[in-house]
């Protein structure tokens, strides 16, 4: 299976991802993730990324698509993926594409998580995550068993820089501008699934089981 994660931030991408990988036995890539894993761990990647990041821009193709194309490439990859984040943008999309098409293979599907915009903020705001395990939890909707601590592996959760409220709303102005288009991009493909992601986890959980096992 080889499928992609669409919506804008705070859809649940990240949560959905995590669940829906371990499920199908193949690799989750995020985007996100590697880059702030970058970030933190000072490499040259992660100094090149940080500004766009802070600011809720989206990190240059070029340095972008090359990332993808190394994950890509390793072993585990091999059997499909769950790519959360990317593609971001009609560009990327083609460049994955190309990537695949060298591979003989292409993508199965793409699903679209759908939310209202003043969801996105009150889960933002809420949102702690894990520096270990990626894993991410919601104060309210999703909290960890023991306050601020992760319930895999022990470790201490933190906020995102870029969860403020001004630089949410400037993510979801790139979204709407830059990676809307992509869910036409994909509709034409044939490749879409679209589903509401409010509702309890397990809920989305749920529909986009079914909306993946559609597209089989
Ligand atoms: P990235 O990390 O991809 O951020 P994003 O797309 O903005 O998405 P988020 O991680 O904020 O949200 P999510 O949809 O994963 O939601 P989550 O599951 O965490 O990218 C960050 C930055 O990296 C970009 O701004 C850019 O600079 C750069 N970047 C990344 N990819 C790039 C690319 N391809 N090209 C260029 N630049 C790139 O859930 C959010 C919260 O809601 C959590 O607290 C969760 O517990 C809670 N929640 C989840 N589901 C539910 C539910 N059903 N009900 C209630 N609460 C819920
Ligand atoms: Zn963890």
């Amino acid at each position: 299976m080889r499928a992609v994660l669409v919506g804008p931030p705070g859809a649940g991408k990240g949560t959905q991802a995590q669940i829906l990988a371990s499920e199908l036995s193949i690799p989750k890539v995020s985007t996100g993730d590697i880059f702030r894993a970058n970030v933190s761990g000072g490499t040259e990647l992660g100094k090149k990324a940080k500004e766009y990041m802070d600011r809720g821009d989206l990190v240059p193709d070029e340095v972008t698509n090359a990332m993808v194309k190394d994950r890509l490439a390793q072993g585990d990859a091999a059997k499909g993926f769950l790519l959360d984040g990317f593609p971001r943008n009609v560009a990327q999309a083609e460049t994955l594409k190309g990537m695949l098409d060298e591979l003989d293979t292409g993508l199965d599907v793409v699903l679209e998580l759908r939310v209202d915009e003043e969801e996105v903020v009150k889960r933002l705001s809420g949102r702690r995550s894990c520096p270990e395990c990626g894993r991410v939890y919601h104060v309210d909707y999703d909290a960890p068993k023991t306050e601020g601590v992760c319930d895999e592996d022990g470790t201490r959760l933190y906020q995102r820089e870029d969860d403020r409220e001004e630089t949410v709303r400037h993510r979801l102005d790139v979204y709407r501008e830059q990676t809307a288009p992509l869910v036409e991009f994909y509709e034409r493909e044939g490749l879409l699934a679209t589903i509401s992601a409010t509702g309890p986890v397990a809920e989305v959980t749920a529909r986009a089981e079914a909306a993946i096992a559609g597209k089989r």
